[in-house]
């Protein structure tokens, strides 16, 4: 069973973490797949690891706050595999300091990464999948999109606006057979949570296993982190034939985080 077969996938951020589990899942759900990041060779290592199994994938470095690299992973969908479907949007970085100590540089890209390229990924995927009448369009949001935390100017900044770009998004797509939604998980097990534990440890005077337990872990009722799989899973569902009336949503994954 492919159950994505026949389509075509671009996932942004897939050399690490949860960019990386959901281009693996829907290349081997039988997706064609541009797998992209800013690290040339992390995009390289997925790609190779993805066709040694027989996957159909393509490399691609892309800077997504760069419009030329977006469109140019859009003309590769199209002059390689004929077609889009999917773009995945899972880019992003993290940054922790009090609003006073926020360097306004690190404060300006981290909104171009996370705001401005799923925008640039909407606005050169769009074309190619109202051409086909179907699309489905998912951005990594996360609960820092619907609630605050002290220390994530940019990061809550950045995630509440990519949720009210899928909201318009998807009002504009309502009927052209493109669904536009923004995934909000809690916190998962990466490399992007794993570094933050050393910012909050220095900004809050605490060992990075105090952080963990103290401030991460106490918020989350199920006391643990998630899985990129538990992710790439819910993500799959979203990007399916099956989730066609899911459109301008914020689909929460949290372990009881915004519950309470
Ligand atoms: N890990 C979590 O707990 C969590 C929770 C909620 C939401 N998210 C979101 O999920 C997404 C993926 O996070 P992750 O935890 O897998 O992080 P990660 O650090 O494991 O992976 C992020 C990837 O994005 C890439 N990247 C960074 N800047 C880029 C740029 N300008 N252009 C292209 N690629 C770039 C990095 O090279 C890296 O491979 C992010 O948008 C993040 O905000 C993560």
């Amino acid at each position: 069973m492919e159950p994505f077969a026949g389509r075509v996938s671009i996932v942004t951020g897939a050399g690490s973490g949860i960019g990386r589990e959901i281009a693996a899942a829907l290349a081997r759900a039988g997706s064609r797949v541009v797998l992209t990041d800013l690290s040339r060779d992390a995009a390289h290592t997925e790609a190779d690891r993805l066709t040694a199994e027989g996957c159909s994938v393509i490399p691609r470095r892309c800077d997504v706050t760069l419009e030329a690299d977006v469109r140019e992973c859009v003309e590769c969908a199209l002059t390689e595999f004929g077609q889009l479907d999917i773009s995945v949007h899972s880019a992003g970085v993290q940054f922790v300091a009090p609003i006073e100590d926020f360097p306004t540089d690190v404060f300006d890209r981290m909104l171009r990464i996370m705001v401005t390229g799923p925008f640039l990924g909407m606005k050169h995927a769009i074309p190619a999948m109202r051409a086909r009448g179907y699309g489905r369009i998912l951005s990594l949001a996360s609960v820092n999109g619907l609630v605050g935390f002290a220390g994530k100017a940019a990061y809550n900044s950045a995630k509440h606006g990519v949720i009210g770009l899928t909201k318009v998004a998807a009002l504009e797509l309502a009927r052209a057979g493109i669904t536009v939604n923004a995934l909000c998980p809690g916190y998962v097990d990466t490399p992007l949570v794993r570094g933050q534990l050393a910012d909050l440890a220095r900004t809050r005077g605490l060992s990075e296993d105090q952080v963990l337990e103290e401030v991460i872990l106490s918020l989350v009722p199920q006391h643990r982190l998630l899985s990129t799989q538990e992710v790439a899973d819910y993500a799959l569902f979203l990007l399916s034939d099956r989730a066609a009336g899911v459109t301008g949503q914020a689909v929460v994954l949290d372990g009881g985080y915004t519950a309470q």
